[in-house]
């Protein structure tokens, strides 16, 4: 039987990172995965570049039941610690927009820092090595001096005084996601916030898809909004159309806060007042609508966008001097309060990350450690679900460092 002060399953963004502090701050680290190599979501992040942090993280740029939660750890582990680690190692990066930063090289840099965190940690490390079963000993009922755990793995029975559990969430199954840190939390009796894919494109009925069909590959900046009057969310970002429904940034953010059976509402000329132009444009222009609008908005979108007045009741298919005031401002609000409902999501098969997880009212917000004396969870497993834009890999780290001190 093997030993060691704490076992980390995952070895992901929170796990790998975990495991670094954990084992610098003396304490011996196992570090397990069932894939072959480690950090795959690392690996195909941020198109390869992974977009590790995001300078501007506050709470607010995050979903959970109970928004408070994630708060500590984000203080107490913030972007720019990430950056002078990154520095330490001499990694290059930029800022893209919006406080994102990128590696300038490649996704690749942040794993080799991480393995070198380990290592300087003198963190063990098994993969491919799969979990079979866990068993607490409480010291009263198998007189062990204290608590421990019993993992039965493919690599033989593991002993430990700690179980971290940062397996993450179920997006993208095919690069190995498992539902195995839930199923941890059901062994143990901890509470569920209910699994949704997040960061998500949004699909649509394909009748109803079937004139925008043809706009796939259309990207263009719009604001985007989903929710009552009280808890409406808006979001400026690029949108891209798909052949079975929307995609691109906007969409991804917005997926994380739709609700099925909810509509969306979008602007998808935000920049300009499409009335007041087309109305404009109306007292001297010889131009179809079509070829006026697409001054406005790309010409594809302008096509589709008159292309849709017959079944709406109007006749979009013309000079603009010849349309009347009503059909123009029909025509504008149309484009700039756009409604509409998704019939669903394209699931974890693409979604980015999992919103819901291990309910935050079992963990502590200072260690991360659950109600189960020993057993800790952090990173995408646990109910705090970030925005796209670095978010969420600083809750990993930011996660993975809070548990690592309370350990
Ligand atoms: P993570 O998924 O990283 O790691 C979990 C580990 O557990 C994996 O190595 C897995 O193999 C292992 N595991 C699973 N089941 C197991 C089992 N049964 N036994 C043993 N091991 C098991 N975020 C961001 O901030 N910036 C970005 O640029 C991106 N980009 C991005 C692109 C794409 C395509 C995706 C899918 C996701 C992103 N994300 C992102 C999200 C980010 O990747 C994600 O939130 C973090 O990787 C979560 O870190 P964790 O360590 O919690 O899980």
């Amino acid at each position: 039987m093997k030993k060691f002060d704490v076992v980390v399953m995952g070895a992901g963004a929170a796990g790998l990172f975990c495991a670094g502090v954990a084992g610098q701050l003396g304490l011996s680290v196992l570090v397990l995965d069932h894939s072959e190599k480690v950090a795959e979501k690392i690996r195909i992040s941020g198109g390869g570049r992974c977009n590790f942090t995001n300078v501007d993280t506050a709470p607010a740029n995050f979903l959970s039941d109970n928004p408070r939660f994630c708060r500590s750890a984000l203080s107490r582990y913030s972007p720019r610690d990430f950056v002078a680690l990154l520095q330490k190692y001499q990694v290059p990066f930029h800022e893209k927009h919006k406080g994102q930063l990128f590696c300038d090289r490649s996704a690749e840099d942040i794993i080799n820092t991480l393995l070198a965190e380990c290592e300087l940690g003198k963190v063990t490390r098994w993969q491919p090595c799969s979990v079979k079963n866990i068993r607490f000993l409480a010291s009263s009922a198998h007189g062990v001096s204290a608590d421990s755990y019993e993992i039965d793995s493919d690599r033989g029975i593991i002993q430990s005084s700690a179980i971290v559990i940062a397996t993450g969430g179920l997006s993208i199954p095919k690069i190995g996601a498992t539902d195995f840190g839930y199923r941890v939390a059901k062994q143990f009796d901890i509470p569920m916030v209910e699994t949704r894919p997040a960061l998500v494109p949004l699909t649509f009925d394909a009748d109803a898809w079937a004139p925008f069909a043809q706009l796939s590959g259309l990207s263009l900046p719009v604001h985007i909004a989903t929710g009552s009057k009280k808890e409406r969310v808006v979001f400026h970002e690029d949108l891209l159309f798909t052949h079975r429904g929307l995609s691109g940034p906007g969409v991804l953010q917005i997926s994380s806060y739709w609700k099925p059976g909810t509509p969306l509402q979008l602007n998808l000329a935000p920049l300009v007042d499409v009335a007041a132009t087309l109305s404009q444009a109306k007292a001297s222009s010889r131009k179809r609508i079509a070829n006026e609008l697409a001054s406005l908005v790309p010409s594809r979108l302008a096509e589709t966008w008159v292309a849709q007045g017959a079944a709406l009741g109007h006749n979009w298919e013309r000079p603009i001097m010849e349309a009347s005031d009503k059909a123009l401002t029909a025509l504008a609000e149309r484009l700039s309060r756009w409604e509409l409902l998704p019939t669903g999501t394209e699931g974890y098969k693409k979604a980015e990350v999992t919103a819901g997880g291990v309910d935050t009212k079992a963990l502590s917000s200072q260690t991360m450690e659950s109600r189960q004396p020993g057993l800790y969870f952090i990173g995408e497993v646990v109910d705090v679900t970030g925005w796209l834009g670095g978010y969420n890999f600083q809750w990993a780290w930011a996660s993975g460092f809070a548990c690592a001190h309370g350990l």
